[in-house]
């Protein structure tokens, strides 16, 4: 076991750990914060997508001990019902989702994205969300909700 502090979503937390545990697993089953979906576990979904240090990664394939003195930003530090994000809000606007599963690891890499490049291309988009799976939208509203924030605009189309 081995005992690490990270800042989660602004958050002090000071967590014993077994070496094996992943970002993924303490974030759900340790810190509550069910956000990040548990998908493959085996980096090919994006479902667990979380903001690590400023990066988009996979928290299935992070392992949580060697985190001290990390910083980590999930779904739930972005906004809630009460005050959604812009980017949240224009998923909701451009209807971007569906069941939901894939967006709040769609909703972090396209904050990812616009935090490095305010004003992206589509292709960009395309590209930066390509490992990001959705199994329901077609991904055309996803693209279309992040391209309206970079816009500065509302609803796209
Ligand atoms: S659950 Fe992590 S990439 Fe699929
Ligand atoms: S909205 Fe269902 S997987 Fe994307």
């Amino acid at each position: 076991m081995k005992t690490v502090t990270m800042l989660v979503n602004g958050r002090p937390e000071k967590l014993t750990l077994e070496p094996h545990r992943t970002l993924l697993d303490v974030l759900r089953e340790d810190l509550g914060l069910t956000g990040a979906k548990r998908g493959c576990e085996a980096g090919e979904c994006g479902a667990c997508t979380v903001i690590l240090n400023g990066r988009p990664v996979n928290s299935c394939l992070v392992l949580a001990v060697e985190l001290d003195g990390a910083e980590v930003l999930t779904i739930e530090g972005l906004g809630g019902p009460a005050s959604l994000d812009p980017l949240q809000q224009s998923f909701v606007d451009n209807f971007a989702l569906q069941c939901g599963y894939c967006t709040p690891g769609m909703i972090l890499m396209g904050k990812a994205l616009l935090a490095r490049n305010p004003h992206p291309s589509e292709d960009e988009v395309k590209e930066y969300i390509s490992g990001n799976l959705c199994r329901c939208t077609g991904y055309e509203n996803i693209v279309k909700a992040i391209m309206a924030v970079a816009a500065g605009g509302e609803r796209i189309g």
